[in-house]
């Protein structure tokens, strides 16, 4: 739909339109008039930089800042001092948090030395009053804070934020609002993530993802396919559909609206022009039969299945309100391995969760060894103010949280390095989707079962699924050949 509309249509010097997604327009076309005078000014355009932090969910979300920003004339670049700056956060673990204060102690420098730079904060770290009130005290040259409700909100708040002085700070507690058609400037031209839901209701007591996104809501199907054709026909080949827990997608929708997420599959396995479909994360609590039966029937739906496991001690999934138990979860792995024989599991471990004891920790081992994951990433618990894991007793000590990780880390690359190998010599289809970091006469492209190979090829591939024989194995990744 932005496509259709255009900027310099809209009348700027009448009052703003109440209904969404048009409001946002009438905010871009003033920033546009901000940006074409600063252009007039200092004879360039403002230049913007989006960093990420966190997950895919706010990797897709920088993809519709920049889409909103690049409408207003605004300038991408790559590097961090920039006139316009925007950090969107994570807070999932206490690193991440970490990770935002020294990035803001740089641009600090930056600012000095370009006092008209503008620095923006947003996404889920914002979320938290705590955090708020820290960056009121020790970094008070930020110029724009909002959260993740109000997001959509964006232009709007650039708008302002080019008349006002001083911080800004816009934060919803929650919103049930989901803003459909506004602009998104896509990372890779041949894939794409896209949101299907939003939120989680799961609380999982050491997770504070419900708290700094709200409640679920599964946005309209109609909206996800039209999405998606539209992507189709831009030359998108693979989709990632996103949400915390896709496997409750649609229990939100009004009930003449209902469709599980295998029947969102099916529908979307119909679109031309779409040739891979990923989806992340699933619950193990919530993942059907019916899931299970669309995938293996399915030509497009990737051959990769993440399935957060957390924890192996029933004892501790207990505690962590997981709601399955270590049998039930190890069945439900099997099977899938039983139906579809060429699929590969992945999984998140936390080690340290209260009251943790090595004892327990080798029920995790365990279960890595019987489910073999093709991958695994592992966490140290990290305390989150709010959340019940946080005000539970026997916090796990250091060195005995580092014991139980080093032992666990080990046999998770063992096992992955197994499970990774099993397709030595093969011939695969992969996705060619970039140059390869290290060695540019390379390309790296993705096996349907998510894991990477490097070829030699041209760059002409990129976008492109092509036949690679695997023919080394090193550790998780693979170095072939393309055949005919
Ligand atoms: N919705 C997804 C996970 C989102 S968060 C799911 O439930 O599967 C991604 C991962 O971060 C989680 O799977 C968990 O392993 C990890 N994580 C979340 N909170 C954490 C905490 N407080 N400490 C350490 N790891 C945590
Ligand atoms: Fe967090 Fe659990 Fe929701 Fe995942 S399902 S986002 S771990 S509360
Ligand atoms: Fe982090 Fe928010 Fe994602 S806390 S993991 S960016 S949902």
């Amino acid at each position: 739909m932005y496509n259709e509309i255009d900027l310099d249509k809209i009348d700027i010097h009448a009052e703003p339109p109440t209904e969404e997604p048009a409001r946002q327009y009438y905010f871009m076309a003033k920033c546009r008039e901000w940006v074409n005078a600063f252009a007039q000014k200092n004879g360039r355009a403002p230049t913007f930089h989006v960093t990420t932090f966190g997950c895919q969910m706010n990797a897709r979300d920088s993809e519709k800042l920049t889409g909103i920003l690049q409408l207003a004339g605004y300038e991408m670049t790559e590097e961090e001092n920039a006139d316009f700056v925007i950090f969107n956060t994570c807070t999932v673990r206490d690193n991440a948090n970490q990770r935002v204060y020294g990035r803001l102690g740089e641009l600090k420098g930056y600012k000095k030395k370009n006092p008209h730079m503008k620095i923006a904060l947003c996404g889920c770290m914002m979320q938290e009053n705590s955090v708020i009130e820290k960056i009121r005290t020790s970094y008070p040259f930020v110029d724009l804070i909002f959260g993740t409700h109000n997001i959509y909100k964006f232009a709007e708040l650039l708008a302002a934020s080019h008349e006002t002085e001083g911080m800004m700070v816009d934060i919803w507690e929650d919103t049930d609002k989901i803003v459909e058609d506004l602009p998104v400037l896509r990372k890779y031209p041949f894939k794409s993530g896209i949101n299907i839901m939003f939120g989680c209701n799961n609380f999982c007591s050491y997770c504070i993802v419900p708290y700094v996104r709200g409640r679920e809501r599964s946005r309209n199907p109609k909206d996800i396919l039209r999405e998606i054709e539209k992507l189709a026909s831009e030359g998108v080949v693979e989709i990632m559909l996103l949400g915390q827990n896709v496997n409750s997608y649609g229990k939100t929708l009004p009930a003449h609206e209902q469709i599980s997420f295998a029947q969102l599959l099916r529908e979307i396995e119909q679109i031309e022009g779409i040739k891979r479909i990923r989806f992340m994360t699933s619950h193990p609590k919530d993942l059907s039969e019916e899931l299970i039966q669309v995938m293996k029937a399915s030509k497009k739906i990737c051959r990769h299945l993440h399935l957060p496991l957390q924890a192996g001690s029933d004892r501790i999934l207990k505690a962590m309100n997981r709601r399955y138990t270590k049998e039930q979860y190890i069945a439900l792995a099997k099977h899938i391995r039983e139906e579809i024989p060429d699929i590969a599991i992945t999984t998140d471990l936390i080690v340290g969760f209260p009251g943790e004891t090595l004892a327990d920790v080798e029920e995790t081992i365990s279960v890595v060894k019987e489910v073999r994951y093709d991958n695994a990433f592992t966490f140290i618990y990290s305390k989150r103010t709010g959340t019940p894991a946080a005000s539970m007793p026997d916090q796990v000590p250091e060195e005995v949280v580092k014991e139980g990780f080093d032992k666990l880390l080990k046999v998770v690359q063992e096992t992955a390095k197994k499970q990774v190998q099993r397709y030595q010599g093969q011939v695969m289809e992969a996705l060619a989707e970039e140059v390869n970091e290290h060695d540019a006469s390379l390309l790296t492209g993705r096996l349907s079962n998510n894991t990477l190979v490097h070829f030699a090829g041209d760059k002409s591939l990129i976008g492109k699924i092509v036949k690679v024989r695997l023919s080394e194995c090193h550790g998780f990744y693979y170095v072939g050949e393309v055949t005919d």
